[in-house]
């Protein structure tokens, strides 16, 4: 079947489009009605019962699969390399269900994962969904603070963190970072779980602290608890427009057909297949395309502890698909840039046997054509570029290889998936016509698998998303859809930018700026960067009482951010100034400061022709 025809099957009919594919999900009790609203909130296969962790893991083994690998734990930072099968992760899993289950761990309770790349994060994220608990994992590279913002956000009844995680060059102390954490909450979990890896172990000093080995007993089982299509799976915190990340909510019924779907139509993907998806489990893409899907579908997934380049080489990626026989790859474009950067003549690719490899897939950031075009020379294989957030937990445009893929065109994500209808409106939310740029929007509801809450505040998801455009989600993104339905997307309209594939607040990053007792006010802007897309740097203006050295004040500004959001910021500059460039109503010119900084052309907003011109020009200058 084409795209054209599948996309049209989904528009005339999609709630018979999502029933057909909720037949592939088992379901302890049938949902009433495929689509449910109220106010603003859509509720995909309502009353439904089932459980993901059973879907991922159980049906396989009673389906004969026990023997299958599931996972194929791969870590070159530490030379190691396992694979656990769906067998023995229904006892893992199971036994650490029932130890939690044991201590009163139940459905609707938080459970905290900060965790490094290891098979145990998988274990725990299932053991979670096996009764009904809602993980929320907060990844690696972030600070105690924003650990503990989380903390305080969700309440979680037990947190499960390990000794340690390994960077390139450094062993990072997790249980340090999560007592300080802890000192910062007044929240109590009831248990803290460490698993004591190899490399570090830490101590246990808190009397709630216990080891993973200590804790989990194996001679326990627990069976899978029903839960509601609409209960929580998980919540996970993404940056917003304020300093206070938003705790998406993914509820459990439409994330198990929309990513079960997902793995056939968007990715072309069998059980038999080894999919393999390069990101962190501290990301959705993690959520989504290391764990869920893969498992969803019953096929081996790769969990890779280690970085494109440094670990040690720029061949790990090409050496973990040959070793794997990877079918389909996902990662960002930083990831490739890194690689390109190092092995520019592909020396360490052709090292490798790519022959299984059919499909790679970028997303996280806007790929830049250059880099497209590298990796397909290098490899030969088709390079699709498809678009995503946290927010919609699988991809919103893409192209599609289960139908035969359309011309990849540079630039562009694709066109719309099965599910979404994607248009392009004015700021009065008007229809642009093709090839105009404006705001990308959503017709409501959307498709299953994507949130339509936020943790604790409901009325947050209307405002940050209903409320500006009647009747469609806005997505905060801007492009374009051409006359052939292809999609461009451009930038971020609100203060969001990308780098390395991780979405930053400058918000956010300004607040801690501020906190500097030196710096009057300041604004952080997004800096194009070779390798990471973007990079935040920020403008600081000195408090008149200032006394001590510029050099000073930005070693600390820069140590304040690192400290407190943690080192992937990647916050390198601060630049001291000695006025920001405003409206006249006192708005900082953020955009036209970021052009000028990256030697764009910029304009200064006619509404503003007092502004003084020659301010900004003092920033370039600078
Ligand atoms: N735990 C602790 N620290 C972490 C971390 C983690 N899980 N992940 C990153 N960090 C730290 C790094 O050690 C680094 O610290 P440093 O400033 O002391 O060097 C900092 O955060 C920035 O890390 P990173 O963004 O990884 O930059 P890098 O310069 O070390 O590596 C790339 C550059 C391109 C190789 C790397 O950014 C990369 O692999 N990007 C792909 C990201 C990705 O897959 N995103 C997917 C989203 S879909
Ligand atoms: P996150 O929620 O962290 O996955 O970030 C989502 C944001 O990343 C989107 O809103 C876009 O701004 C950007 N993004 C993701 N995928 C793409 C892509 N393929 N092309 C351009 N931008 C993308």
């Amino acid at each position: 079947m084409s795209y054209n025809k599948y996309y049209s099957e989904w528009a005339y009919n999609p709630l018979s489009f999502w029933d057909e594919k909720a037949k592939d999900v088992s379901w302890i009790e049938p949902y009433k009605k495929t689509l449910h609203k109220t106010d603003n909130y859509y509720e995909w296969f309502h009353q439904g019962k089932l459980n993901t962790c059973y879907n991922c893991v159980d049906k396989h083994v009673e389906n004969g699969k026990s023997d299958k690998v599931a996972i194929i734990y791969d870590s070159p930072i530490t030379n190691t390399k396992k694979k656990v099968t769906y067998g023995q992760l229904l006892k893992q899993v199971s036994s650490l269900a029932a130890s939690l289950n044991n201590i009163g761990v139940k459905k609707g309770d938080r459970v905290i994962l900060y965790m490094p790349m290891i098979p145990e994060v998988i274990i725990s994220m299932l053991a979670c969904a096996r009764i009904g608990a809602i993980h929320s994992v907060v990844f690696g590279g972030f600070a105690a603070e924003e650990l503990a913002s989380r903390i305080s956000d969700v309440l979680p009844k037990v947190i499960i963190s390990a000794s340690c995680g390994l960077e390139p060059k450094r062993i990072i102390d997790y249980k340090k970072i999560l007592n300080k954490a802890l000192s910062l909450t007044s929240h109590k979990p009831i248990k803290q779980i460490i698993y004591q890896r190899e490399q570090y172990l830490c101590k246990l000093t808190s009397e709630n602290d216990i080891s993973w080995n200590e804790f989990v007993d194996n001679s326990f089982s627990i069976n899978c608890v029903p839960v509601d299509s609409n209960d929580p799976l998980y919540i996970l915190h993404t940056s917003g427009t304020t300093g206070i990340p938003k705790g998406i909510v993914r509820t459990n019924g439409g994330h198990a057909v929309a990513l079960l779907n997902s793995m056939k139509m968007t990715y072309d993907i069998s059980e038999d297949d080894i999919f393999w998806a390069a990101s962190d489990v501290g990301w959705v893409v993690g959520h989504s395309y290391i764990v869920y899907a893969p498992l969803l579908l019953g096929c081996s997934t790769v969990l890779y502890e280690g970085k494109p380049v440094g670990t040690p080489d720029a061949g790990q990626f090409w050496r973990v698909i040959s070793e794997y026989k990877v079918k389909t790859m996902f990662t960002a474009p930083t990831a490739i840039r890194a690689i390109k950067k190092e092995d520019a003549d592909g020396q360490e690719l052709k090292k490798y046997d790519l022959s299984k490899l059919q499909y790679i897939f970028l997303a996280g950031e806007r790929a830049d054509p250059e880099s497209i075009k590298w990796t397909m020379e290098m490899t030969k294989k088709p390079v699709i570029d498809h678009w995503w957030q946290t927010e919609t937990g699988w991809s919103i445009a893409g192209n599609f290889p289960q139908f035969g893929l359309f011309d990849i065109m540079y630039g562009s994500t694709g066109k719309a998936a099965p599910g979404f209808q994607v248009n392009v409106l004015n700021d009065k939310g008007e229809k642009l016509a093709p090839e105009n740029m404006g705001n990308l929007v959503i017709k409501l509801p959307l498709p299953p698998g994507c949130s339509s809450e936020i943790w604790n505040n409901k009325n947050r998801f209307y405002e940050a998303y209903l409320k500006k455009f009647d009747g469609y989600y806005d997505t905060s993104d801007a492009g374009i859809i051409d006359k052939n339905g292809y999609i461009s997307v451009m930038s971020r309209t609100d203060d969001i930018i990308n780098c390395a594939g991780h979405r930053l607040s400058t918000g956010s990053i300004e607040e801690i700026l501020t906190q500097h007792q030196d710096v009057a006010e300041c604004a952080v802007v997004g800096f194009n960067d070779e390798l990471k897309g973007q990079v935040p740097i920020g403008l600081i203006v000195l408090s008149t009482s200032s006394m001590n050295s510029e050099n000073t004040i930005i070693k600390e500004t820069i140590n304040l951010v690192r400290e407190k959001l943690g080192p992937v910021a990647s916050y390198k500059k601060s630049i001291v100034v000695e006025n920001l460039p405003k409206t006249r109503s006192g708005k900082i010119l953020r955009s036209t400061i970021s052009k000028i900084l990256n030697k764009e052309d910029y304009k200064v907003p006619a509404t503003i022709e007092d502004i003084n011109t020659l301010e900004l020009i003092k920033c370039l200058k600078v």
